[in-house]
């Protein structure tokens, strides 16, 4: 059976609606950016993400019905983020989503943020050329968000069949991106300026040290990391054009390097031939570009997706939904949002994360 499902996305800074088959198919993927909203305040103010995406997901997901040329009776579920996220705006979504369900009766599926970014590589969009394997479970997917960072073992396409083998003790990897790119006054995302500038750049100009690159362990840690950039850039104020380049592709081949080895030795230990690398830090040119190397020279199947299905969108959500849904999983109008992901942490924080949380 194919079944058609609506996807709804208020998780973070991103308002996004779409509707997807079962199969992958992509019949309309519309995303409304908060970008410029948060941009001036060099990261996301979680009181204006809800009330921004208040104003746009009913547009959103009138829009992305639309294009797919289909009524809310037409398909056969809507599938919602529910977790993790910001709790503000994940309750937009989620109440949204109940209404609609309660209102047309057509069922409801709330999916896991982290579930949808692993899936992403299923929905049949226009191939990456060297990265494009048919993909199949087993896979061993990397996931580097900025709020995520880990490996996870992916047996089949809900959550009990999904095991993290190692995930950051801190900071995620895009968090550092953007931390890299405000340090050096370079606005907000940081991701997509620090990788532009990096192909200016020299990336061997300062040898920052590789963090947890000497153990044997899963696990990430890139708060260090951010601080080697931030102790670098205080001692040198001085910097011209090519300096700040050189910044950029020095951290950039550092953080690129470590995800992928311990994604090359996640799979070496679960005995994986198969690697996907997702989430919005997935865009990044050298981390594609060394995730092709790197499964080339191991004789490994990758596949990445393409760039709209990297960052933040509804068509993840709704594939990922689709697959709970045609497994006969369903929510009701008991579904709740949460900030943490149905996935179990394996991984400690360490003290720089719990500090934070604690904080909160
Ligand atoms: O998956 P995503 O859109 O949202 C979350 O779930 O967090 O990821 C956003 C993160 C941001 O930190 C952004 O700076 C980073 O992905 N990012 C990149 C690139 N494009 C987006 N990081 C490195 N290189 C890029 N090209
Ligand atoms: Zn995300």
């Amino acid at each position: 059976m194919v079944a058609w499902v609506l996807g709804v996305e208020s998780s973070c800074d991103e308002t996004a609606a779409a509707v997807v088959s079962s199969d992958g198919d992509v019949a309309s993927d519309v995303v409304h950016s908060q970008v410029k909203l948060h941009a001036p305040y060099g990261g996301v103010v979680p009181e204006l993400a809800s009330r921004d995406h208040l104003r746009a997901a009913g547009p959103v997901i009138r829009e992305a019905l639309a294009r797919a040329g289909k009524d809310l009776r037409e398909v056969d579920a809507i599938a919602v983020t529910c977790r993790p996220g910001l709790i503000g705006a994940l309750l937009v979504g989620v109440q949204l989503a109940k209404g609609l369900s309660f209102a047309s009766g057509v069922p409801l599926v709330g999916v896991d943020h982290l579930i949808g970014h692993l899936l992403a590589p299923f929905l049949r969009r226009e191939p990456v050329p060297g990265a494009d394997a048919p993909l199949s479970f087993p896979y061993a997917g990397l996931l580097a968000s900025g709020g995520h960072t880990a490996i996870y073992r992916v047996d089949g396409p809900l959550a009990p069949q999904i095991r993290e083998l190692g995930a950051t003790r801190d900071d995620a990897a895009g968090e550092c991106f953007d931390k890299v790119a405000k340090l050096l006054g370079l606005g907000y995302p940081g991701g997509p300026v620090v990788d532009r500038l990096a192909k200016q750049g020299d990336p061997t100009r300062i040898p920052f040290v590789r963090p947890m690159a000497q153990r044997k362990s899963l696990e990430f840690s890139f708060s260090g990391l951010k601080t080697q950039v931030a102790e670098w850039v205080a001692s040198h104020p001085e910097r011209d054009e090519q300096t700040v380049a050189d910044v950029c592709a020095s951290f950039q081949a550092t953080a690129t390097r470590v995800l992928i080895d311990k994604l090359i030795a996640a799979a070496d230990s679960e005995g994986l031939h198969h690697l996907v690398i997702t989430g919005g830090v997935a865009a990044n040119r050298e981390l594609r570009a060394r995730a092709i190397e790197a499964a080339k020279a191991r004789g490994l199947a990758l596949t990445v997706p393409p760039l709209a299905s990297c960052t933040d969108n509804a068509a993840m959500i709704a594939y990922a939904g689709a697959q709970r849904f045609i497994a006969g999983e369903r929510d009701d109008g008991r579904l709740l949002a949460s900030s943490q992901s149905v996935l179990p942490r394996r991984t400690h924080r360490g003290p720089a994360a719990t500090r934070r949380l604690e904080a909160r």
